[in-house]
């Protein structure tokens, strides 16, 4: 698995990804059958011990432990949801790996190592923002727990997940509060909530593990190809302007999608809100052309030539192409009469000559 993903890789659909038969999905399986498996030869040989075992006194509700500021943590861990999670089938010792014997040691456990099963995963998350900001001993950055939870993790496709895509927001919200409440009231926002499986949520821009600095070029840049991805029409049009082929050669510069229509506050064109609205589009503009005249605005982003939406160009498109044909539709009735002239021509010259 590349560490330093390419372009493409790092924007190619994440879901996708998970699809292949891959190390990480290997690894998975092989800890579901050992844990089935060994767990009876484990527990006669003493090394470690079933899941049952540790629900002795872990399924007490008041099991508690003190830190080291004197506070209760809860140590209970609800049986149902653990059976119900996608990790019933593994024993605890699997994820509690340097519990080797019970009672087990109550200080210095080490935290556990999701990455030792999910490679890919771990891999992807390894270069992000997150890991980065981790790695720096930043407390309040996400890692695998803050996002899945512990002992009742569950898939995506599954609406009581923390990451369905309906409950995404939720997740990520936590932490970036302000962003979650303007995202809500957007349209993609408000779409989301009403169950659009279309919409995008947060991950279809930013991605679940390989979460980027938004002021890097590869972000700027890759993210115009994720809303590409679901507006196939507007990417089009857009590749055909001058911002277009500047974010084609990788110029940050450039208005990209997000520029002008904005990133978590996206209306409809004809909604006030809209950066793009008539009222708030010359400022829209001027972010970046800042002496603009007022008719900049008349200029057409997404002109598209096949559509009656745009009269001159329609029409003069077809105009054009009526010239085009009608062109070489004359000159081509031209030259076949003349081709016809010329044999006519030749061939009473022949016969004339062979008569003489
Ligand atoms: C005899 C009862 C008992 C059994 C059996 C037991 N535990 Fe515990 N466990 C405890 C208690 C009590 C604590 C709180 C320890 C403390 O106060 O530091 C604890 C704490 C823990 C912690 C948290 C440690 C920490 O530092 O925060 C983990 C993880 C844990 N147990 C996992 C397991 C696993 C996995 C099993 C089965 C292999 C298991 N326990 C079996 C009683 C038990
Ligand atoms: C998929 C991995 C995984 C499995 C399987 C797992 N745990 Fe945990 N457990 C965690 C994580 C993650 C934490 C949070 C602390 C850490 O990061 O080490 C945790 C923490 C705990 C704690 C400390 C209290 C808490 O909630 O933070 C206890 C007690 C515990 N686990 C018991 C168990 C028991 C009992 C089982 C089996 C029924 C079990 N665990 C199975 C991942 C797992
Ligand atoms: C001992 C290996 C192991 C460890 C450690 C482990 N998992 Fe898993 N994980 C599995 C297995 C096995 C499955 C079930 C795969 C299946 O059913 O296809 C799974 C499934 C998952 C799924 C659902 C995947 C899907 O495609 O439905 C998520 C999410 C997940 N694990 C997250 C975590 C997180 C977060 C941690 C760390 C707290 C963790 N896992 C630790 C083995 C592990
Ligand atoms: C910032 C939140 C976040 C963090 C941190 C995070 N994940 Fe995820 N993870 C998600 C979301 C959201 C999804 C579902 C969407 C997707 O597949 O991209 C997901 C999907 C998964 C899946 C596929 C499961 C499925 O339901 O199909 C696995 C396995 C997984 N994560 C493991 C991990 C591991 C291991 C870590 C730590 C290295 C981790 N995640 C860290 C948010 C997070
Ligand atoms: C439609 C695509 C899209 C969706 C959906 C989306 N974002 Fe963004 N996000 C962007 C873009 C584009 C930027 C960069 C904007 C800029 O620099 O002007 C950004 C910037 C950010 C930033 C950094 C800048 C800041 O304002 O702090 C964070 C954090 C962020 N998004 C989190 C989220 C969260 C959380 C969600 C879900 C509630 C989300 N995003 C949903 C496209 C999106
Ligand atoms: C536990 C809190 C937490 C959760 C949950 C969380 N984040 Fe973050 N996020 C952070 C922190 C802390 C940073 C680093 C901020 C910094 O250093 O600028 C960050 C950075 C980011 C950035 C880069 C911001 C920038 O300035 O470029 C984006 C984008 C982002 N997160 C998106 C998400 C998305 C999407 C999710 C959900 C899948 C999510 N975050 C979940 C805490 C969190
Ligand atoms: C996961 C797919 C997805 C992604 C990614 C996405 N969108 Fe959308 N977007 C939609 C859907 C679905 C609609 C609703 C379309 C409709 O109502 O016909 C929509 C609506 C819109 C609208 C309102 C106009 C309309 O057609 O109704 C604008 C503007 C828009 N998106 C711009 C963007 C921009 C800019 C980005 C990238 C920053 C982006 N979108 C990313 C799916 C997506
Ligand atoms: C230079 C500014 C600019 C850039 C860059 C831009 N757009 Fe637009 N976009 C507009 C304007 C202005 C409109 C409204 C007029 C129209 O429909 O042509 C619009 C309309 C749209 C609409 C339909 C909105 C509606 O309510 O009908 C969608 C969807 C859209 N753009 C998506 C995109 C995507 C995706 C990208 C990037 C690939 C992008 N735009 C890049 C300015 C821009
Ligand atoms: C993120 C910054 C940014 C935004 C926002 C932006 N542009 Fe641009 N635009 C540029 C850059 C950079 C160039 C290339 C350098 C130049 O000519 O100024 C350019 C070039 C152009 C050109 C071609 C100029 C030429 O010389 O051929 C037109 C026309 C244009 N922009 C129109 C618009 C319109 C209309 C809007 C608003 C809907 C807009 N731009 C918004 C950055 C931006």
């Amino acid at each position: 698995m590349p560490v330093n993903l390419t372009h493409a890789e790092m924007f190619a659909p994440s879901h996708n990804l998970s699809m292949k038969p891959s190390i990480s999905k290997i690894i998975v399986l092989a800890a579901t059958v050992l844990s089935t498996l060994l767990a009876p030869q484990w527990t006669a040989t003493g090394i470690a011990q079933t899941s049952q075992e540790c629900f002795d006194c872990h399924a007490d509700p008041d099991l508690v432990k003190d830190d080291p500021g004197g506070k209760e943590i809860s140590m209970y861990v609800d049986e149902k949801s653990y059976e119900a999670s996608v990790h019933s089938r593994l024993q605890c010792v699997l994820c509690h790996s340097d519990i080797l014997d019970l009672p087990h040691s109550e200080e210095g456990l080490r935290t556990v190592r999701c990455s030792s099963c999910h490679l890919e995963e771990a891999t992807q998350f390894l270069d992000s923002i997150h890991q980065r900001s981790l790695r720096r001993g930043d407390v309040f950055a996400p890692d695998c727990k803050d996002c899945h939870g512990k002992h009742a993790i569950l898939s995506h496709k599954d609406p009581n997940s923390r990451t369905f895509r309906g409950n995404v927001l939720n997740v990520c919200g936590a932490c970036h509060e302000g962003i979650r409440e303007q995202y809500e009231k957007s349209y993609h926002g408000w779409l989301v909530a009403g169950g659009n499986k279309k919409a995008p949520t947060c991950y279809d821009c930013h991605y679940s593990h390989r979460i980027m600095l938004v002021e890097g070029k590869p972000y700027r840049i890759g993210v115009v190809n994720q809303c590409g991805h679901c507006h196939k029409k507007y990417y089009e049009t857009f590749s055909d302007t001058f911002h277009g082929k500047m974010t084609a050669l990788g110029e940050v510069i450039g208005a990209k999608c997000f520029d002008c229509h904005g990133s978590h506050n996206i209306f409809p064109v004809r909604d006030i809100r809209s950066t793009i609205h008539k009222q708030n589009l010359l400022n829209t503009c001027r972010k970046c052309h800042q002496d603009a005249p007022e008719n900049l605005i008349t200029y057409i982003t997404h002109a598209d030539i096949h559509s009656p939406r745009f009269p001159v160009l329609y029409y003069t498109n077809i105009a054009m192409v009526a010239l085009l044909i009608g062109t070489f539709s004359f000159f081509g009735i031209h030259s076949i009469l003349w081709l016809n002239r010329l044999t006519v021509d030749w061939a009473s010259r022949y016969f004339f000559r062979k008569r003489k």
